[in-house]
Formats: C-alpha cells, sequence, structure tokens
C-alpha cells in the first residue's frame, strides 16, 4: 500500500532545525524554530519546573490514567491564568477547559469542534500566519481563507484592512487570532485595536478562535491575556487555544489546553462532551507530565512567584536583545530601518529580506532563519549579535564598519 507513497517536504520549520543541528560551524546561529534562549544560548529547565518536577517525582504514587479530560487541578489553574480568578465568564459558569497535547492539540481539538458543530464554515486566518495552522486546521476537514495582518512598510498591522475583510464575513466565519507575539511577524494589535475588533465580532456574528501560545513574552502574564478576557466577558462564544510551551519552556512535554467559553452552562457542558469525544478519537486521554508540573507551579505560591520572575526575565531579555539588534542593524546597515524590530513583542519578526537573501545568510555566514524571513529574535545572544549585523550588511551588500 505505502508504496505508492511519493515523499512529501516537511514543514519548513522543523526542516530549519534539522539543518541547524547539523552544520558543525561554531559560529551557527539559530534564529529558527521557536525556543527561547538565555545569555548562553540554551534553553534552560526553568527554576520552577525543576521544582515542581521533584516534588512531583517524589510524590506521586501511580501512573494510572488521568481521563480524558486531563488533570483538573491544571485546567483549573490554567483557566484562572488565562482568564484572572474571577472574571464574569467563570462565575456565570460558561467555561469549560480540557486538557491537550501542547497547543497544537489543542487547536486541533477546537477545529475538530467547529467542524463537528458546522461542517462548512470557514476559518479566517491572517496574513502571515504561523505555517503549523494550515494543517492543523485544514486536517479536520475545515475551509481556510486569508485575511490582510501585517503590514511590511510599517512592520506593524495594516489595521483598517484587516478591520474591512472582517466586516465583510459572514455570520458563523470563524477568525483566527493570536492573543499576542504574533507568529510569525511579531506585530501586535494595541489594546484599543482589539476593542475595535471585539466591536466587529460582536456585530457580525463571528466565533474568535484564539491562539495564546506566549503568555508573558509580550507586554505580561495578565497584557497578553487581554483579548481572551475581554472576548469571554463579551461575546456568547469563544474558543482559546493554549500552549505552556515557551512560557514555561516544557516544550517537549506537549502541554495546552483548550477554553471553551459558550453562552450558558448548559451549553458549555454540551461542549465539552464533544471535545471529550473528539479528544478520545484523537489522542484518547492527554499527556500528564507536564500538565502536574504546571499544576505545581500555578497552585503554590512560592513556585507562582518564582515562575513570575523568570518568565519576566525571559520576557524582559528578549525586548533588551530586540533593542540591541536595532542599535547594531543601524551601525551597519544605515541603508535600512530595521526599527520596527524594537516595536514588536515577542519572540518572532518579520525580517524582510528576501529568500535569496535568506539563503545567503545561512549559506555564507550560518545564520538561520526561515526562507520567508521570520527570525526568533530570542535565539540571538550578545556576544553574536556584532557578528549577525555584519552577516546582514554583507548580504545586503552593505558596507560593514566597525
Ligand atoms: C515555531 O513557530 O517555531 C514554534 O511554534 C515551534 C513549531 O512547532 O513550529
Amino acid at each position: 500500500m505505502f508504496e505508492r507513497l511519493e515523499p512529501v517536504a516537511t514543514d519548513s520549520i522543523l526542516t530549519l532545525m534539522a539543518a541547524f543541528r547539523a552544520d558543525p560551524d561554531p559560529h551557527k546561529v539559530d534564529l529558527g524554530i521557536g525556543v527561547y534562549r538565555d545569555e548562553r544560548g540554551t534553553t534552560p529547565v526553568l527554576k520552577a519546573v525543576r521544582r515542581a518536577e521533584s516534588t512531583l517525582l517524589a510524590e506521586q504514587t501511580t501512573k494510572t490514567y488521568v481521563g480524558p479530560e486531563g488533570d483538573a487541578g491544571f485546567n483549573q489553574a490554567l483557566t484562572r491564568l488565562v482568564l484572572g480568578a474571577t472574571h464574569p465568564a467563570l462565575t456565570a459558569g460558561r467555561v469549560r477547559t480540557i486538557q491537550a497535547p501542547g497547543g497544537c492539540g489543542a487547536l486541533r481539538l477546537g477545529a475538530e469542534l467547529i467542524r463537528a458543530a458546522a461542517p462548512d464554515a470557514i476559518v479566517h486566518v491572517s496574513t502571515p500566519t504561523w505555517a503549523n495552522h494550515v494543517p492543523l486546521l485544514s486536517g479536520a476537514g475545515l475551509q481556510l481563507e486569508r485575511y490582510p495582518y501585517f503590514d511590511p512598510m510599517t512592520g506593524g498591522v495594516q489595521f483598517e484592512a484587516m478591520m474591512a475583510a472582517l466586516e465583510r464575513l459572514p455570520a458563523q466565519a470563524v477568525v483566527l487570532l493570536h492573543a499576542s507575539c504574533h507568529n510569525p511577524t511579531g506585530a501586535d494589535l494595541s489594546p484599543a485595536q482589539w476593542r475595535e475588533v471585539l466591536a466587529l465580532v460582536k456585530r457580525r456574528g463571528v466565533l474568535p478562535f484564539i491562539d495564546m501560545a506566549y503568555q508573558g513574552l509580550g507586554d505580561g502574564v495578565d497584557e497578553d491575556a487581554l483579548a481572551v478576557r475581554l472576548f469571554c466577558a463579551e461575546l456568547p462564544e469563544v474558543l482559546c487555544a493554549v500552549s505552556c510551551s515557551k512560557n514555561f519552556g516544557i516544550y517537549r512535554e506537549r502541554t495546552g489546553a483548550l477554553h471553551l467559553c459558550s453562552a450558558t452552562p448548559k451549553a458549555a457542558d454540551a461542549g465539552l462532551s464533544h471535545l471529550v469525544r473528539l479528544g478520545r478519537g484523537l489522542w484518547s486521554m492527554p499527556p500528564d507530565h507536564g500538565a502536574a508540573i504546571v499544576r505545581g507551579i500555578l497552585t503554590d505560591a512560592s513556585l507562582l512567584e518564582l515562575w513570575t520572575d523568570e518568565v519576566t526575565a525571559m520576557r524582559q531579555r528578549i525586548g533588551r536583545l530586540r533593542r540591541e539588534v536595532v542599535q547594531h542593524l543601524k551601525r551597519h546597515c544605515p541603508q535600512r530601518d530595521f526599527s520596527f524590530i524594537a516595536r514588536q513583542r515577542g519572540m518572532f519578526s518579520f525580517f524582510g529580506i528576501n529568500t535569496e537573501q535568506v539563503r545567503a545568510l545561512r549559506e555564507r555566514h550560518h545564520v538561520y532563519m526561515t526562507d520567508d524571513s521570520r527570525m526568533n529574535v530570542a535565539g540571538l545572544r550578545e556576544e553574536n549579535l556584532e557578528y549577525f549585523a555584519r552577516a546582514v550588511a554583507d548580504v545586503l551588500g552593505g558596507t560593514a564598519r566597525g
């Protein structure tokens, strides 16, 4: 049967990750896959995670199944982290949470729920969006369409064009929004713009499906949740897929959750019953280890404080790198304005160079970013900013000045 299968290309982000790992050059710079790196270039296990994990290892007495909804303590604690403990949708009993294998699992589960409820629904995604949104959502059988989002001239959001496109959506359309730290561009909506989007989707009866993979890495843990909190307070229905990979640094533990906010508690229960059934058909029950760690952190005041400090340090370091790389680029590439990098948030920036220049960076200087010139700013280090800026000057044909 499988002899007839032709080889297919893997996701460009994963291909790049493999190419970087295989490159023996000591100066190589990984701005590809979205993982946080510290000043030594490593992706550390957070102290809060280590502590929660050692308690877990010491105290866990069984490895029996947890259940299809996952760890109830994790689900509750994560819901409070996302919405805040006293959110009106929680008080009204309108929110249900199901654990999923990573943000990807949550996105897929949300897509499956949409497909079960409205098989012809179209999901509108930003131009551009994270490469894996497409297979995750269309794999559930949903059709995707695009709305304008990124403005390469300013490095910000083409807000008017975005709103004009959303204004044309029919009721029952789905719009996929990035809560913060837009992947791949780093261009986020302002609080005022989120309020305008909220008013529009409310008026048009559009379902927001929010992807929140970077809570705490943009402007702050509460600030990055603004859209989810506003939307759940004001709208009858919201889906929100959450990843704990980046903000807890537990990438390989595949930890995430899907929040379903429904019009009534009864509708929320019905929705959850579908999610349980759909999850059973996809992965039966979610993995436990990462969720148990996150529960341990979020339910222990001192670990929560430690994690908050660690996520703050990651966010501040990314902000500092953004500002510093702009200075280095200004010196070495005075003909180009890269100041937008400092205005963006989260790990990514769309660097704005062409594919040939991206490849030249890789081949001549061992600097890896995806072909569309998405760079993971968190992959830079103080000690290679100069090397990076000189490499960019070289591929842009500028003069490298010392
Ligand atoms: C990324 O965008 O690089 C990360 O979200 C990792 C991934 O799985 O693509």
